[in-house]
């Protein structure tokens, strides 16, 4: 009886030790006090209670040994508590200190420019339009000039899902439900994220995003495309910009145009975003081909238009100078908060 209730008292200062250690605020101390010296089913407090229950010699010998514990654990709580109480003072509530900026998320660079490149299209007289980010074989391709077999498909490397839809690779998938959705005139945007098979580097993502442009109307010319796009690249650049076009090749175009401008980072003097070349290829665009109006219910005779789909993450790279495009998806919270 003697040696067990030795050991159990020994086990029991240990354990209390031992917890306090780990023990970091009041709370917890109180648990941890209840727990052992709690009024009815404290550990201890239940071998106190044994203490009538012994031989009077066992009383004299165990009744004190139970007694020092007591003493032992209730010293050792009140030294927790002290220290509590004195590290509390280090904390002391200072109203005069400024307050505590919450941390707050913004929205992504890119959204911010899409965002941005929509106000501006807007005031010209845009509508946006959302794109579907997975469409069919129909929209992605056929409806616009390039049926099942034509080799300019392989332009676009495109990601099928098992049941031959497409995360779609261009936003000119929404060309056709505009034209079919209202008479002429037309003037819609549709920013979009866009999906291709790359082989990703410092300029090439296999997600990213586009503004397509779609306007219809009587009378259009290729001076309405090149004033349309010079004065938006003006107007988000806040820049008299100089402009040229070079031949290309899309099959819903015709024909198809790069749209360049002065580069805005060395004024066209030549540096390594231009490629020292002075000039930013920018824009792919077109008057839009005949056989796509037509399948978009537009009588070609009658109406002519034009189309462009320009890279959004080369805005956002050339307006905040970001040299790699894969950080747009990095997730990197050192790369985002700068923005
Ligand atoms: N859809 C083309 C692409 O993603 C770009 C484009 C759009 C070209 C509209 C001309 C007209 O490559």
């Amino acid at each position: 009886m003697d040696q067990n209730l030795a050991s159990q008292l020994k086990s029991i200062e240990d354990k209390v030790a031992s917890e306090l250690k780990q023990c970091s605020d009041l709370d917890a101390l109180q648990k941890i006090k209840a727990y052992f010296l709690g009024r009815k089913k404290g550990k201890l407090t239940q071998l106190i209670k044994l203490i009538p229950s012994l031989s009077i010699n066992e009383r004299k010998i165990l009744g004190p040994k139970i007694n020092q514990t007591k003493n032992k654990l209730l010293t050792l709580f009140q030294e927790k508590e002290k220290a509590f109480a004195s590290s509390n003072v280090k904390s002391f509530f200072d109203p005069t200190l400024p307050g505590e900026k919450p941390i707050y998320g913004h929205l992504h660079p890119i959204t911010q420019v899409c965002y941005e490149a929509e106000d501006i299209f807007e005031k010209m007289g845009f509508e946006i339009v959302e794109p579907f980010e997975i469409d069919d074989d129909f929209h992605v391709f056929e409806t616009l000039n390039i049926p099942q077999g034509h080799p300019a498909r392989d332009m676009w490397d495109t990601f099928w899902t098992e049941n031959n839809f497409i995360p779609i690779t261009h936003t000119s998938a929404m060309q056709n439900r505009i034209l079919k959705s209202v008479k002429p005139p037309i003037r819609a945007i549709v920013p979009g994220r866009c999906f291709r098979h790359e082989a990703t580097d410092a300029r090439h993502e296999h997600t990213f995003y586009q503004i397509e442009g779609v306007y219809v109307d009587q009378n259009i010319s290729l001076a309405d495309l090149l004033g349309t796009l010079l004065s938006f690249l003006e107007a988000f650049f806040q820049q008299k910009l100089k402009y040229k076009i070079q031949p290309s090749y899309f099959p819903f175009v015709e024909p198809g145009l790069e749209f360049l401008i002065s580069c805005v980072i060395c004024k066209g003097r030549g540096c390594a975003t231009c490629g020292h070349s002075g000039w930013l290829e920018l824009i792919p665009c077109g008057p839009i081909h005949p056989n796509v109006l037509k399948m978009g219910g537009v009588n070609p005779e009658k109406y002519s238009g034009f189309a462009w789909g320009m890279g959004l993450d080369r805005l956002v790279m050339l307006r905040f100078a970001i040299e790699d495009i894969r950080l747009f998806h990095s997730g990197n919270l050192r790369f985002l908060e700068q923005f």
